[in-house]
């Protein structure tokens, strides 16, 4: 048997149990991962919360979910233990990164087979499950908004999972990176390139002093009004501000709003194409993953609990 981290209803993190489940088997062209690190992402408590029933049926078809109740883990890292009958280039035993996957929060995983690609030896297992879906919206979020050398951006949520990712690849693209942030995270700004600010009253006037020539684009991690606010204040094109939390002013608002929602730029084919070349990043050491707390699987709940908080930085996994 193995364990499986399940909602039994929509609400809030008292609603998981941990069920004992069979080991699952893989379809013919998919394979078996024994997780070893899952990553916990908002999405995750979002999807049993209850929020997404009026776009359920889209919901569902962008994460591949079939039930009513979600399976929880959109990705993870682990070592395959069984191979479909129709997959070639893939051995039991491999060390892979897996995304997007439904139900990683649990001992075995079943993934279609275009969902791996090799974990770079280097990289530790809770980076390796936590870098993907963070890592592939920062990266979506910098392109949307054509974010480069020359450039000084805003990124509101600069210590937050997604947020120090867009910081470092931002910074390495060769832009000034101005981050949002409570003061207890300022140092770490610094220490990942960015120039921190202090989020609430007076927002508008701190970056202003912080960036004197001006913000060109803007990256909102947050979906506060102080956020979309501001970077409307700041950023002479609209185009350039690309925001990753979907609201209905957002919508209206002529920014770029990216995700599964309704309206809302995927990007599913620029995502897929930089999976790689963020893992060799990550193993090279380039690109940092940081990571908050581990938790056994056992303490999803507990994990929920502290990302529902909202101000961990870096990244929440859970250890299998
Ligand atoms: N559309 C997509 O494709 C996509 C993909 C991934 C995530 N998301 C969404 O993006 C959001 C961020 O995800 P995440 O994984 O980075 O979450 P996270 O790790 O929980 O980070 C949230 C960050 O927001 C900051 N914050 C909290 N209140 C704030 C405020 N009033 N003003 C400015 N910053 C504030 C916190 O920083 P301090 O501790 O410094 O306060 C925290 O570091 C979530 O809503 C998530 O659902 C969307």
């Amino acid at each position: 048997m193995a364990r499986t981290v399940r909602p039994t209803d929509y609400g809030t993190p008292d609603v998981l149990e941990v069920a004992d489940t069979p080991v699952p088997t893989p379809s013919a062209d998919g394979v078996v991962v024994k997780v070893r690190a899952a990553g916990v992402n908002p999405i995750d408590w979002k999807l049993y919360s209850g929020q997404f029933h009026a776009v359920a049926d889209k919901h569902k078809n962008a994460t591949g979910l079939a039930e009513s109740l979600p399976k929880l883990g959109l990705e993870c890292a682990g070592v395959v233990t069984a191979v479909g009958a129709d997959v070639t280039g893939i051995e039991v035993g491999a060390e892979v990164i897996v995304y997007p996957v439904a139900g990683a929060y649990a001992d075995y995983v079943t993934a279609p087979a275009t969902s791996l690609i090799p974990k770079p030896a280097d990289l530790d297992w809770p980076e390796a499950g936590s870098l993907m879906l963070a890592g592939l919206t920062a990266a979506h979020t910098l392109h949307a908004a054509g974010v480069g050398r020359g450039d000084t951006v805003l990124v509101h949520g600069a210590a937050g999972g997604v947020g120090l990712l867009v910081t470092q690849l931002a910074a390495a693209s060769g832009a000034r990176v101005i981050g949002t942030a409570a003061e207890r995270n300022h140092d770490l700004l610094r220490e990942f390139g960015a120039t921190p600010v202090r989020y609430g009253d007076g927002l508008l006037e701190r970056v202003r002093t912080a960036a004197p020539d001006g913000i060109t684009a803007a990256i909102d991690c947050v979906g506060t009004d102080e956020a979309l606010d501001t970077s409307l204040a700041l950023v002479p094109d609209p185009q350039r501000i690309a925001s990753i939390a979907g609201t209905p002013r957002r919508a209206a608002a002529g920014i770029k709003v990216l995700g599964n929602g309704p309206g809302q730029d995927a990007g599913a084919e620029f995502r897929d194409s930089v999976r790689a070349d963020l893992a060799a990043r990550a193993g090279k050491g380039e690109l940092r993953v940081l990571i908050d707390t581990t938790y056994p699987l056992t303490e999803a709940a507990a994990a929920h609990r502290a990302g529902i908080a909202g101000h961990a930085p870096g990244k929440l996994v859970l250890l299998p």
